[in-house]
């Protein structure tokens, strides 16, 4: 071969370089943009309710997802929604963003803080589509906190929660007891209009005929991120008939309109799938399931065997149901269990991160991209979990706050708004995890073992010596919470609690306003939105 000259060499070098560079400008257009996520929330889902934990409740469609991607069984959320939601969205603890106590109550001017990155956010700089159909809970006083303004391109559904399935109207202030009046509007908003036409269709039907109408408008070529926080399957215990009547032989009213619900929810997931097969965007998605905290016995939500309920520190609050499927799994991980520790707040690392190939420098994260121990089987980086500090919730009552042991609702005495303690104090509602270990302190909310209804067994309260302020599991040993070893092992006690104190160190104040009347729907048009 005949040698060409130099600056033949010279075009021949430049030509191969803009080859490399179209074909892998090619690849990556084509193979390289990252995949579609759809994540979908159940409401007060009790870990015991789903087919594969046991079989008295049938999901076949979510145990055959389940079944094909990775179970995520050491897995946790927090006890109750708006915190739940607040650190899917941010990656951060709530000790970090003020809303350590309770949930955003409807007519409280407070909202996820307006200086923190949310999910759908960093998405969108990554080129995704942001859709949320569904309910948003992270306040909407005024406009700047609604999902629109909080990186969604488009959202339906409801902004607070405890609404009826299918006026989509819901009462306030809490708790409606002391308020005398119960300030009956609708919520339920499609996008920045209010959404009335919905009066008699159950939400979970509706909200999954919107979820498809997103899946069947997207560009294919745009990355999507559809994030569904199903109504389904928190109270009120509302479902059409037909939903129920497998499950007449349950013998309670309560339980066999839950496990309807959990129907309904079940075929709506399937339905969902379905579109994603018909669009032609299945193949190229990662779906998760998720609750967003543990079942309320109350409303026939079960965490057998676990102990404790929704909105309680226990196992039964936090201990959460979720997994992770799709054919962007690899095959070799689909079909296995994940036994890492994993919490609801690593899911903004890791989408952002491990899925769609963006970054989170410059947050400060209290979370993990876990997208390679779930996906390789990797060690994972957590090893250590805050549960919560509430230091608005005293064992010693200092703080005047009043606690409903019946429910386990945790409500301000009347116009008592309390400043924070300047130390960490076990008579605080805390709990962390580090490794098996699991602390509890204070007051951790509503206690014990409730079976299933259908199994006609008793309820087990277990008597704790009064004034006892700590109790200390190994939970790989004892994952139902019967053997406190606080006694045995004071020094794992005291290291944990060294551990509470540094993050209590690390707290911003807690932010929970009075409720104003300003909020009233009479004010509004009928209308739970935006007073400010
Ligand atoms: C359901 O729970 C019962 C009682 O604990 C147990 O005997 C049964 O094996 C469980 N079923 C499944 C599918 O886990
Ligand atoms: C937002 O502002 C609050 C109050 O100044 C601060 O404590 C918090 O760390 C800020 N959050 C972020 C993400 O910067
Ligand atoms: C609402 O209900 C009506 C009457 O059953 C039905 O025709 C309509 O398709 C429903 N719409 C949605 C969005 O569910």
């Amino acid at each position: 071969m005949k040698m060409p000259k130099a600056n033949q060499w010279h075009m021949l070098v430049e030509a191969l370089f803009i080859a490399v560079l179209i074909s892998t400008s090619l690849i990556k257009g084509a193979a390289g943009k990252p995949p579609h996520i759809v994540f979908i929330v159940a409401d007060d889902y009790g870990w015991f309710d789903i087919g594969y934990h046991n079989s008295t409740i049938k999901t076949p469609i979510l145990d055959q997802l389940a079944s094909q991607g990775v179970k995520l069984e050491n897995y946790y959320v927090q006890p109750i929604c708006s915190p739940s939601r607040s650190q899917l969205m941010t990656g951060r603890y709530q000790i970090h963003t003020g809303l350590q106590h309770f949930v955003i109550i409807a007519p409280q001017p407070n909202c996820l803080p307006l200086n923190e990155t949310t999910l759908p956010q960093k998405l969108k700089e990554t080129g995704y589509a942001t859709h949320l159909v569904g309910k948003w809970h992270l306040g909407f006083y005024k406009n700047e906190c609604m999902p629109l303004q909080r990186g969604f391109d488009s959202s339906f559904g409801y902004l607070s929660g405890c609404q009826d399935y299918w006026t989509h109207f819901r009462s306030g202030p809490f708790p409606w007891f002391e308020a005398g009046d119960h300030w009956l509007g609708i919520d339920y908003w499609d996008n920045n209009r209010v959404a009335w036409e919905y009066t008699g269709n159950y939400s979970q039907f509706v909200f999954t005929e919107r979820a498809q109408r997103v899946i069947q408008q997207h560009n294919p070529n745009q990355p999507l991120f559809l994030y569904l926080p199903l109504q389904s399957v928190h109270g009120p215990l509302q479902v059409p008939d037909k939903y129920k009547k497998p499950y007449a032989h349950f013998n309670n009213a309560n339980r066999e309109t839950y496990a309807g619900m959990v129907a309904t929810m079940d075929e709506a997931v399937g339905k969902i799938v379905d579109s994603l097969k018909e669009a032609g965007l299945w193949e190229d998605t990662v779906l998760v399931f998720t609750t967003d905290n543990g079942g309320d016995p109350g409303a026939a939500g079960i965490n057998w065997p676990l102990r404790g309920t929704k909105n309680s520190l226990w196992e039964g609050g936090v201990h959460g149901t979720g997994f992770i499927t799709g054919p962007m799994i690899p095959a070799g991980m689909q079909g296995t269990v994940n036994k890492d520790l994993m919490h609801i707040s690593d899911w903004f690392p890791t989408l952002i991160e491990g899925v769609a190939g963006g970054s989170t420098a410059g947050l400060a994260l209290d979370s993990y991209n876990l997208w390679d121990s779930i996906t390789k089987g990797g060690p994972s980086p957590r090893k250590e979990l805050l549960h919560n500090i509430d230091p608005l919730i005293r064992a010693d009552h200092a703080m005047g706050y009043g606690i409903d042991e019946e429910t386990s609702l945790i409500y301000p005495l009347s116009g008592v708004y309390p400043k924070m303690a300047a130390n960490f104090s076990t008579t605080m509602r805390a709990a962390i995890r580090m490794g098996d270990w699991k602390l509890l302190t204070g007051l951790p909310g509503r206690n014990g073992w409730f079976p299933p209804p259908e199994w006609n067994m008793k309820a087990y309260t277990p008597v704790d010596p009064p004034h006892k302020l700590t109790w200390l599991f190994n939970i790989a040993a004892d994952p139902n919470e019967k053997n406190d070893l606080s006694d045995q092992h004071p020094e794992v006690v005291a290291a944990l609690v060294d551990r509470l104190e540094a993050y209590y160190q690390t707290s911003v104040p807690v932010r929970f306003p009075d409720q104003t009347v300003k909020a009233n729907p009479a004010s509004h048009h009928g209308v739970w939105g935006p007073w400010e």
